[in-house]
C-alpha cells in the first residue's frame, strides 16, 4: 500500500550526505536499488539523481512492524527514510561517494511499489536497444543517462551565461513556419484553418535570425529545436537541438573569436578540458588533400599523399586511365602493417569498394626490402622506388592506393584512414582535437538534380576575391563559410551572410530558382534587405553532437532524453501513429491506399 509523505520533508539527496553529517537526523527519498538481508539487519542501497546511499534497518531502531516493511522492499520501490547518519559499521566502499557512512533508519515509508522492471537499473548490464527505448523512462534511471542529461543541462546553462555576458539576447523563433531550404526534407503540418496548406517545421532558425539582425537586435542566440526529415545515423536525429547564434557588424574572425572562447569555457567548466586557443584553421582544399575529408580527425596523422605526378606515364593502366580522366592517384602509408594478412587486405579492398572505389592497389614493403604487391609488376624498378620514396615508405610499411575521380579518391581514402585508425588504435580517445575548416566551396553540383545546390545554404556570402567567377565558373567560387570540427565530427557550421539583394538574387538564379519562385519563397527576406540591413554572420552547433563527444558516447541517442530510432519512430509512444477520421476530416485530408509493406 502506498503511503503518503505527509509530515516528512526531504533534507538531503543521497550523495549530499557525508561524514560531516555523522550524528544528524536526516530524511532521504528515492528508489530501492538493492536489498540485502543479513539476519537481524536489512541493507538497502537507496538511489536518487545524485547517486547511492546505504541504509541499514535494525529491528531495535525501527521496531518489528518497520522491520517487516523493510523486508517487503523490492527493487524500484520508492521510499522515504528518516534516520541517523553513522560511520559505516562494515567495510568502507571506496567506489561510492557515500562509501564511509550509512543511514540507520528509524522510520520507513513505502511511497510507491514497483513491478519487477523488464531490465535491471544498472548501467553495466547490456540491454537490447529496442527494450531500452520501449521503457525509456526506466532506461533513463540508469547512471549513465543521469550523468549525460546532467552534463547537457550544465552545458546549456554555461552557454546561456557566457552568451548573455557577451551581449547576446535569447530570442525564440517560430516552430510553425514556412519551409527553409537547408538541404533536407521538411516536416509538414497541415493547417485546419487553411485547408490544403501546410506549415513547415524549421530545419533551423536561419531566416528568422537574419531578420532579427535586420531588426537591429545585434546579437541573438537560441537553444533551438530543429527538424529534418533525412536518413538517420548515429549523429543524426529527425529532431535535434542547435545552439544557434547570429551577430551584426562582424566578419569571420569575430565569429570565430567569440566561439573559441565559448568552447574553451564550456569544455573547462563541464568536462575539465583545456581547449588550446587559437584553434587550428585549415582551408577546405587543404583538408580534402591531406585527409580526404572536410571534417578531418586530426588526432592522428596517416595523411593522404598525391602520387599522380610520380605514376604519370607508368605502365599500370588503372593509374594512368584515372589521370587521363582528370582524376588522381593517392595513397596512404599504413606504418608497420606490411605483414597484414591477405584476408584483412581483401577486407580493406571490399571496404574501399563500398565507398565507390573500383579497387585498392597495395604494396607491402617487407622487412627485408622485398615487396608484395598487386600492381608493381606493371611498373619498372625505378617507378616502384620513386613511388615508395614519395610515400616515405620504409621496410615494414603497407602502402595502399586509390585511382579515380578526385571526389571518389578522397571519399575512399578518407574513410579508409578512419577505419584503419580505429582498427589499429592510432589515437587516444581522451584527446579533443578541434579544427576550423574554412573557405568551403559555395556550391556543389548535384548529379541527381543536374544543377548546383548550396554547399552550406543559399544565404552564404561568396568570398569577395572569387566573385568575378560567379558567372563564368560558379563551381570554383569559395564561400565565407566555416565549420567547427571535433575529432572528425562536424560540431557546427556557419557563414557570413549575403546582405546585398543583387548578390542574393544572383545566388537564387545560380541555384535554379526562377524570379517568381525566389519571390514566392524568400520575398520577405529580399524585401527586408531593402530597409537597411547590417552586415551579419552566424553559426550553429549541434548540441546533441557536442554532448555526445563530451560524454564519449557513440550515438546522439544516448544524450537525448526521448530519441527516435532509425525509422524515425518513437518506440515508447508509438509515434508517428494513425489519427482518427474526425481529425482528418477537419484538416480536409484523405489517406490514399497504402501498400501493405510500407
Ligand atoms: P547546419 O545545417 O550545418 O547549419 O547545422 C548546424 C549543426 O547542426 C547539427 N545537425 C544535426 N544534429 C543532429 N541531427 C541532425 N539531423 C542534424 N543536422 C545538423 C550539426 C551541424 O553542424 N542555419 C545553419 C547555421 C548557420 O549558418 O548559422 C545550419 O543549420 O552539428
Ligand atoms: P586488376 O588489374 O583489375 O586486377 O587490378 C590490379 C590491382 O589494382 C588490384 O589490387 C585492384 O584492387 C587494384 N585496382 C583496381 N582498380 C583500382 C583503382 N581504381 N584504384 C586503385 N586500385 C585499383
Amino acid at each position: 500500500m502506498a503511503e503518503s509523505m505527509k509530515g516528512l520533508k526531504r533534507s538531503h539527496r543521497c550523495t549530499e550526505v557525508s561524514n560531516k553529517n555523522i550524528g544528524e537526523e536526516i530524511t532521504v527519498m528515492g528508489w530501492v536499488q538493492k536489498r540485502r538481508n543479513l539476519g537481524s539487519l536489512i541493507f538497502i542501497d537507496l538511489r536518487d539523481r545524485s547517486g547511492l546511499l546505504q541504509i541499514v534497518f535494525d529491528g531495535k531502531d525501527i521496531g518489528e512492524q518497520g522491520f517487516e516493511k523493510a523486508e517487503s522492499l523490492r527493487s524500484e520501490f520508492v521510499i522515504a527514510v528518516v534516520g541517523k547518519v553513522e560511520a559505516r559499521s562494515g567495510a568502507v566502499n571506496e567506489n561510492l561517494a557515500t562509501g564511509d557512512i550509512e543511514l540507520r533508519g528509524t522510520e520507513l515509508r513505502i511511497l510507491s511499489e514497483s513491478d519487477t522492471p523488464p531490465f535491471p537499473i544498472d548501467e553495466n548490464v547490456q540491454i537490447k536497444d529496442e527494450l531500452r527505448l520501449k521503457y525509456r523512462y526506466l532506461d533513463l534511471r540508469r547512471a549513465n543517462h543521469q550523468r549525460n542529461l546532467k552534463l547537457r543541462s550544465d552545458v546549456t546553462t554555461s552557454v546561456r551565461s557566457f552568451l548573455a555576458e557577451e551581449g547576446f539576447l535569447e530570442i525564440e523563433t517560430p516552430i510553425l513556419g514556412k519551409s527553409t531550404p537547408e538541404g533536407a526534407r521538411d516536416y509538414l503540418v497541415p493547417s485546419r484553418v487553411h485547408p490544403g496548406k501546410f506549415y513547415g517545421l524549421p530545419q533551423s532558425p536561419q531566416l528568422f535570425k537574419q531578420l532579427l539582425m535586420c531588426s537591429g537586435y545585434d546579437r541573438y542566440f537560441q537553444i533551438a529545436k530543429c527538424f529534418r526529415d533525412e536518413d538517420l545515423r548515429a549523429d543524426r536525429q529527425p529532431e535535434f537541438t542547435q545552439i544557434d547564434m547570429e551577430l551584426s557588424f562582424v566578419d569571420i574572425d569575430d565569429v570565430i573569436d567569440v566561439n573559441e572562447r565559448l568552447l574553451a569555457k564550456i569544455f573547462k567548466e563541464s568536462v575539465g578540458i583545456d581547449v588550446q586557443l587559437p584553434i587550428q584553421r585549415m582551408t577546405y582544399e587543404e583538408a580534402m588533400n591531406r585527409f580526404g575529408s572536410d571534417k578531418p580527425d586530426t588526432r592522428f596523422s596517416m595523411e593522404l599523399v598525391d602520387v599522380s605526378e610520380v605514376v604519370k606515364g607508368c605502365g599500370f593502366g588503372v593509374f594512368t586511365s584515372a589521370l587521363e580522366n582528370n582524376g588522381s592517384v593517392r595513397g596512404l602509408n599504413v606504418k608497420g602493417q606490411s605483414t597484414m594478412p591477405r584476408k584483412k587486405i581483401d577486407a580493406l579492398v571490399a571496404f574501399a569498394k563500398d565507398f565507390g572505389a573500383k579497387g585498392l592497389a597495395y604494396l607491402a614493403i617487407g622487412e627485408d626490402g622485398t615487396y608484395k604487391s598487386s600492381f608493381t609488376k606493371f611498373l619498372t624498378e625505378d617507378e616502384t622506388n620513386n613511388l615508395i620514396t614519395a610515400m616515405e615508405g620504409e621496410p615494414g610499411d603497407l602502402l595502399v592506393f586509390a585511382a579515380d575521380k578526385n571526389e571518389v579518391v578522397w571519399d575512399v581514402l578518407g574513410n579508409l584512414r578512419l577505419k584503419l585508425a580505429k582498427d589499429l588504435e592510432l589515437y587516444n580517445s581522451d584527446q579533443f582535437h578541434f579544427l576550423w575548416v574554412t573557405e568551403f566551396p559555395l556550391l556543389e553540383w548535384s548529379e541527381e538534380q543536374q544543377r548546383f545546390v548550396a554547399k552550406h545554404h543559399p544565404f552564404t556570402m561568396p568570398m569577395e576575391e572569387d566573385l568575378h567567377m560567379i558567372d563564368s565558373d560558379p563551381g570554383k567560387v569559395r564561400a565565407k563559410a566555416y565549420d567547427i570540427v571535433l575529432n572528425g565530427t562536424e560540431l557546427g557550421g556557419g557563414s557570413v551572410r549575403i546582405y546585398q539583394n543583387e548578390i542574393q538574387e544572383k545566388m537564387f538564379e545560380i541555384l535554379g530558382f526562377s524570379k517568381e519562385e525566389a519571390e514566392e519563397r524568400f520575398g520577405f527576406l529580399l524585401e527586408a534587405f531593402k530597409y537597411g540591413v547590417p552586415p551579419h554572420a552566424g553559426l550553429a552547433y549541434g548540441l546533441d553532437r557536442l554532448i555526445m563527444l563530451m560524454t564519449k558516447e557513440d550515438s546522439i541517442r544516448e544524450v537525448i532524453a526521448f530519441p527516435k530510432v532509425k525509422d524515425a519512430s518513437c518506440l515508447m509512444t508509438n509515434a508517428p501513429d494513425v489519427v482518427d477520421e474526425v481529425q482528418l476530416r477537419e484538416l480536409e485530408l484523405k489517406i490514399s491506399e497504402i501498400e501493405e509493406d510500407k
